[in-house]
C-alpha cells in the first residue's frame, strides 16, 4: 500500500484495538502519513510493541475498552481535538448458535463490540461538535451483512454495528460528522475464533468451504479505514463499505 505523505498532518485519530491486526495496520498508516495516533488496547505487551515501531507520533492506552474509566483516559490523553475515530477493537464468539449461548459469551461479546464503541463514539462525539468536523469509522464484518459467517452472539454484535453507524450518520452529518463502517471478511490477524459447537461446524461448514473469499491482510483494510477517515471521503458517510474480497456478491 502506498503512503499518501501529510495526509493526516496536524491531526488526531483515536485507533481502538490498536495492538494488533486491522487497528494495528490502521495506526501505523496515520503514523505514516504525519498523524498523531492515540493507540487503544486491552494488551500493554502490544502497544509496547506498536509504540517502539511507530515512535513518538504514537501516545498509548492500556485498558479494557468495557471500563468506563479507559474511556476516560483515552480523552484525557487525546485532548480538545479529536479529528478522527476508528474503533477496531473486537472479539469473536466461539460459533455458538441461540441454544447453545452462554450468557457470558452474549455479554461479553456485545460489551465489547457494541456498548464500548457506543461509549467512546458518544464521548468523541462531543469533542468534534464544537469544532463542527471529524470522521468516525466503525469497523463491522461480513458477519454484519448475513447469517452464516459466525456465531449468533458476533453476528448481532456486528448487524448492530452497522445500525449504529448509520443512525450515527444519519444525526451527525449536518453537523460536520461522518460515519462510516467498513465490513471485512477473513484477514489474517490474532483474532481467536473457536469453534464451539458441533451443530454450527455441520452447518457452517459447507458455507465456509465454498464461499469464502482469500485471506486478506490487515493492511488492506487499513487502507479503506483511512481513506474514509481522511478528507478524500467528505461526501460519505452512513456507508457500510464492503472490504472482503468480493464475499458480499456471493
Ligand atoms: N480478522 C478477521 O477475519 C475479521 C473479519 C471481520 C471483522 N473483523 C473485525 O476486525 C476488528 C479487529 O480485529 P482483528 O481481526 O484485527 O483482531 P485482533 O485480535 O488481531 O486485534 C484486535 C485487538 O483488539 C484488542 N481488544 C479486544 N478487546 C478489547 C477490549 N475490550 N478493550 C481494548 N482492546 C481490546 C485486542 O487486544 C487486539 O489487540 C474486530 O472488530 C473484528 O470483529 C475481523
Amino acid at each position: 500500500m502506498e503512503v499518501i505523505e501529510g495526509r493526516f498532518e496536524g491531526r488526531t485519530i483515536v485507533v481502538t484495538g490498536a495492538g494488533s491486526g486491522i487497528g494495528r495496520a490502521t495506526a501505523a498508516r496515520i503514523a505514516a502519513e504525519g498523524g498523531r495516533v492515540i493507540a487503544v488496547d486491552i494488551s500493554g505487551e502490544r502497544l509496547e510493541a506498536l509504540a517502539a515501531d511507530l515512535g513518538p507520533a504514537v501516545e498509548c492506552v492500556t485498558g479494557d475498552l468495557c471500563d468506563d474509566a479507559v474511556i476516560e483516559d483515552v480523552m484525557a490523553a487525546a485532548g480538545d481535538r479529536i479529528d478522527g475515530l476508528a474503533n477496531v477493537a473486537g472479539i469473536m464468539d466461539g460459533f455458538e448458535p441461540t441454544a447453545e449461548i452462554s450468557d457470558a459469551t452474549w455479554d461479553r461479546v456485545l460489551a465489547v463490540n457494541v456498548t464500548s464503541m457506543m461509549k467512546l463514539t458518544r464521548a468523541v462525539i462531543g469533542r468534534m461538535l464544537p469544532a463542527g468536523a471529524g470522521s468516525i469509522v466503525n469497523v463491522g464484518s461480513e458477519a454484519g451483512q448475513r447469517g452464516s459467517a459466525a456465531g449468533t452472539p458476533y453476528t448481532t454484535s456486528k448487524h448492530a454495528v452497522n445500525g449504529f453507524t448509520q443512525s450515527t450518520a444519519f444525526f451527525y452529518t449536518p453537523k460536520g460528522i461522518r460515519c462510516n463502517a467498513v465490513a471485512p471478511g477473513p484477514v489474517a490477524t490474532n483474532i481467536e475464533a473457536p469453534f464451539r459447537s458441533e451443530w454450527a461446524g455441520q452447518r457452517l461448514g459447507p458455507f465456509f468451504q465454498t464461499n469464502l473469499p482469500p485471506v486478506a491482510q490487515p493492511e488492506q483494510l487499513a487502507a479503506a479505514i483511512t481513506w474514509l477517515l481522511s478528507d478524500d471521503a467528505s461526501n460519505v458517510s452512513g456507508a457500510i463499505l464492503s472490504v472482503d474480497g468480493g464475499w458480499a456478491a456471493v
